[in-house]
């Protein structure tokens, strides 16, 4: 079979096997049997660049390339919707628009999905272009991104026949999404997203698309425009995205009459909370095209079409008191304290304050009747002050200046909301959490340990740090409360297993700053020993993939810190494993030849191709020399670089000529480990309501 009809093959199976997955949720092949089919696609789209198609299943996962957003003109105005939180209003207008259609008008009832809206331009069937809203006129290019989210069809499964036209939707993460990504962010101590709207539209405008495939993003399509549609009606329109491929709510349902438009909103007021997917009202639209055309819109919004909004979910309560936590990495979070109140299912007693900023801006006062919220956010909120209640003694609430804890004085970094206690090594809560992060089972997993027992050893002297762990005995352990001799033994049995746990994982139990799992496992693969990280300048640690200059900041400090470095010589001397494992040698076709990398490559990242090239037996080095033998090169490759390697002779090839050279034996194997997205997510079973 030649490779163009096998190329072709492979593609449109994985797009069928896509569409199983992402729209039916009815997942047709193993995770294994998709990724081998889509490995075979990559390797043979590596030898035949003649056959690329941007389209192609293959581009799911995203390239580390920086995308720069070039704004594009609307072909139709991306509009936004009246509002209305009262269902008198929306009676009003739903009675004002049969008097001006002078019959009878049928609605279509649908979801507001909370998140962000996009338009997908389909040329000849193909996904060409997918746009934020941006101004309603001209939006950003993220299509790159786009392409990533499995939900979206890249290539329709029916022929429309329509040259060209936009279908619009709203993406969004759910709520199950959502956490795991804040958790996995608070972990590596960055930022936290404030509700699911913000961490979709903040995906969406990511630099690399590479990260936007893993945040699992959703779509879902609620709106067609184009010149002469087939359809003389909205519910026809959706049913055909249905059948094309789009995935489309099935909660969407045509309503004849004002009482059927109130139960659709009263079923979904309710249901709401019982559905993974964040939505924060009704959509209510005039079916029929016809209508819509004499209705005609405003210059913002179409008068054919309304968003009922539910109203969050409140609670007056009084704020009794104002806490303040110091975190892992001494981040300052102040905590409201509230008489007990109940709130959408369960009683609220703490609320986050979020930073001194918000304090400010509600002039908050303890004693104060205050608005507890439960929005898009899990954790409930303080969202407002009930003035006419205040007590005319009240003082306005005073933030901290000190630590709470160690009495430091606290310091706020530029561009950053919250106050820091910059206490890092002698701050209780800050070497507790470093200590209990330490033990979690993603980092050494000595979790038998416990938060409790790791309180209890800190302040009875016996450990002052992560390291001295390695120095327990058993009977130090038997004698503390609550652990008799069983589970001490337990305890210094996983601590001296967690001697083998691999290097990357070592990397990320240090609690570095940004430093999660996933940039953990990127080092290490770069820099593959703890000395060589630990030697590394700012501009070193940029070169390893996923590195930012924030990250590269923030691991040079720790390494600066003559306190980390006593902890890492302590760890070294416990038997860490401070070293990637021996890599697996596929076979020795690169001997004596040495590699220069330069550029960006379309299949593989560079980290990936210098294991591939050590895994063949070849040497990477870092300039080009005399003593090269190729110049691998790829798109933007330094012109310095390409000057010496002409002037010395070095063989200058293309990744295809590269990887043909090692016969394409694909596989990277200090990568293995780092998690490929998308086709991995659990699909959740009618997420569409
Ligand atoms: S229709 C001109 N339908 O709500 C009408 N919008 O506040 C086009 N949204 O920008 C929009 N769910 O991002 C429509 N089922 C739905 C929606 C929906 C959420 C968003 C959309 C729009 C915003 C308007």
């Amino acid at each position: 079979m030649s490779a163009e009809i096998r190329i072709k093959e492979l593609r449109e199976r994985l797009n069928y096997l896509n569409y199983k997955y992402y729209v039916e949720s009815k997942p047709e092949a193993t995770d294994y049997e998709f990724d081998m089919l889509m490995r075979e696609l990559q390797d043979l789209e590596a030898l035949h660049p003649e056959l690329d198609d941007p389209n192609s299943p293959t581009r799911r996962v995203g390239s580390d390339l920086t995308n720069a957003f070039s704004s594009v003109q609307h072909a139709y105005p991306m509009l936004s919707l009246s509002n209305t939180y009262s269902q008198e209003e929306l009676h009003e207008w739903a009675d004002k628009l049969t008097k001006e259609i002078e019959q009878e008008v049928e609605f279509v009832c649908e979801l507001k999905y909370d998140g962000t809206a996009i338009s997908l331009t389909y040329e000849n069937d193909r996904l060409v272009r997918a746009v934020t809203r941006g101004d309603g006129t001209r939006g950003d290019d993220v299509t790159e991104n786009v392409r990533t989210i499995g939900y979206v069809p890249l290539e329709l499964q029916t022929p429309s026949g329509l040259p060209s036209f936009e279908v619009r939707g709203e993406i969004f993460m759910t709520y199950t999404t959502f956490d795991r990504l804040n958790k996995e962010r608070e972990e590596a101590g960055e930022q936290l997203f404030a509700n699911p709207r913000n961490a979709a539209a903040g995906t969406l405008k990511l630099q690399q698309s590479k990260i936007v495939a893993k945040r699992g993003l959703q779509f879902v399509a609620y709106q067609m425009e184009g010149r002469e549609l087939p359809f003389t009606s909205h519910s026809q329109s959706l049913d055909n995205l249905r059948r094309w491929g789009f995935p489309v709510s099935s909660a969407a349902r045509v309503c004849k009459s004002k009482e059927e438009i109130d139960n659709y909103i009263s079923h979904w007021d309710e249901e709401r909370h019982n559905i993974p997917t964040p939505i924060d009202g009704v959509v209510i639209k005039v079916d029929s095209y016809a209508s819509r055309r004499a209705l005609g819109r405003t210059s913002k919004a179409p008068k054919w079409a309304v968003a009922y909004k539910f109203k969050a979910e409140q609670a007056l309560t009084k704020l009794m008191s104002v806490t303040f936590q110091v975190g892992r990495t001494g981040a300052i979070t102040p905590v409201a304290n509230l008489a007990p109140v109940h709130l959408a299912g369960t009683t609220v007693k703490r609320a986050t304050l979020h930073n001194a900023d918000q304090i400010e801006a509600l002039d908050l006062r303890i004693g104060d009747m205050v608005y507890v919220e439960k929005g898009g956010e899990i954790i409930p909120k303080v969202t407002g002050v009930e003035l006419s209640e205040r007590s005319a003694e009240s003082q306005p609430l005073e933030y901290i200046t000190t630590c709470p804890e160690c009495g430091t004085e606290l310091v706020r970094y530029e561009g950053e909301a919250k106050h820091y206690c910059p206490n890092q090594s002698g701050c209780r809560p800050q070497i507790l959490g470093r200590i209990i992060h330490f033990i979690r089972r993603k980092a050494m997993n000595i979790e038998t340990l416990g938060e409790e027992t790791v309180e209890l050893l800190f302040d009875s002297g016996l450990i002052t740090c992560a390291a001295d762990l390695y120095d327990l005995r058993a009977e130090q352990l038997a004698v503390l409360p609550r652990l008799g001799e069983k589970s001490a033994a337990n305890i210094i049995q996983s601590i001296r297993t967690s001697t083998q746990v691999p290097f990357h994982r070592v990397l990320f139990a240090l609690g570095i700053r940004f430093v999660g799992e996933t940039t953990a496992k990127y080092l290490a693969a770069h820099f593959l020993s703890m000395d060589a990280v630990m030697a590394a300048t700012r501009e070193e640690l940029i070169e390893a993939e996923e590195v930012g200059a924030k990250i590269a900041d923030s691991i040079v400090d720790y390494f600066a810190d003559e306190q980390n470095r006593t902890i890492i010589e302590h760890l070294r001397k416990a038997g860490l494993q401070f070293e990637a494992e021996q890599k697996q040698t596929l076979s020795e076709s690169l001997a004596g030849l040495n590699f220069v990398i330069s550029g960006t490559f379309a299949d593989h990242s560079r980290d990936e191709l210098k294991a591939i090239i050590e895994a063949h037996g070849g040497k990477n080095l870092a300039a080009v020399s005399s003593n090269t033998s190729y110049l691998l090169a790829g798109d933007k490759i330094g012109p310095s670089k390409l000057q010496k390697a002409t002037k010395l002779g070095v063989k200058i090839i293309s990744e295809q000529e590269f990887m043909a050279m090692i016969g394409n034996q694909d596989v990277a194997p200090s990568q293995s480990e780092i998690e490929k997205p998308s086709q991995n997510q659990t699909p959740i079973q009618g997420y569409l309501f």
